[in-house]
């Protein structure tokens, strides 16, 4: 079992200000004191329960989605290709994040040249990425990802809106094992995801709307919204150790735990 390095953002500065997929409501606003208090107790369990390394980047005002810390870049083995955000609303964070990284020593840094949005879109499983695009990330990104990281990319089409980053229809758990929602993808796209990944579990929409599917594993435990107990059980007939946490109050924003968590890579 590996003792995961991760950033979080705090909440602070969360809310919904803009209308940028289709969970967002500007009438449908954050209750601030929950949101804090759900990712305190994430924070907790990272670091009392589990004793991971997790690393806190200064939030910023008016820029609400920061506390979604993995869509800024994507890490492997200290190399970051850092996001380029769709929306105009979103693309001051990548510079904030890139200071972060520039001052803890991080010098092998690439902003992405296409539509990219880092952890949100791109899931690394054993040695191949699962590049998410339809929504955020552009397709062509997974040239520019192949190249960069000399990996194997498995480009995914998202076509429910519902399931705009690739995070929230499927949960890498391990090496050889992801779960996901396969109506999120295109047909084309569920069969490469089954021919590229020797053991896929699926979810139904009911438990993907649980934010189920957006979860942080180190392989050993899974980590994610305690939504959809039925979803959590299969995890454990899959082998797992599973912590379920409230986190719902950012689902308001279409984010859960993964999205909260960037892993870093060496
Ligand atoms: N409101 C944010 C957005 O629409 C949510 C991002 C959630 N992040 C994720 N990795 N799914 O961009």
């Amino acid at each position: 079992m590996q003792r995961k390095h991760v950033i979080m953002t705090p909440a602070d500065f969360f809310g919904i200000e803009y209308e940028i997929n289709a969970w967002m409501h500007e009438d449908n606003q954050v209750d601030h004191a929950v949101a804090v208090q759900q990712w305190q107790q994430l924070y907790n369990i990272y670091t009392k329960q589990l004793g991971w390394n997790v690393e806190l980047v200064q939030p910023v005002e008016h820029l609400p989605d920061m506390v979604f810390a993995t869509d800024c870049c994507l890490m492997i083995d200290g190399k970051i290709l850092l996001s380029n955000f769709r929306y105009p609303e979103r693309r001051p964070e990548s510079a904030v994040f890139a200071e972060w990284f520039k001052k803890h020593g991080y010098t092998n840094i690439k902003q992405a040249t296409h539509f990219f949005e880092g952890g949100g879109d791109n899931l690394l499983c054993g040695n191949k990425i699962l590049a998410g695009y339809g929504f955020r990330s552009d397709p062509a990104a997974a040239q520019e990802l192949e190249a960069y990281f000399g990996l194997e990319v498995v480009p995914l089409h998202i076509v429910d809106p519902f399931f705009y980053h690739l995070d929230t229809s499927v949960a890498v758990l391990d090496h050889e094992t992801v779960a996901f929602y396969p109506p999120a993808l295109d047909e084309a796209s569920q069969r490469r995801l089954r021919a590229a990944i020797p053991r896929c579990i699926e979810a139904t929409l009911e438990e993907a709307q649980g934010f189920g599917l957006n979860a942080v594993s180190d392989g050993h435990t899974i980590i994610t919204s305690n939504e959809s107990k039925s979803l959590l059980q299969k995890y454990r007939d899959a082998g797992f150790e599973v912590i379920g946490t409230p986190i719902l109050e950012f689902r308001k924003s279409g984010g859960g735990v993964k999205c909260m968590t960037l892993t870093l890579r060496g």
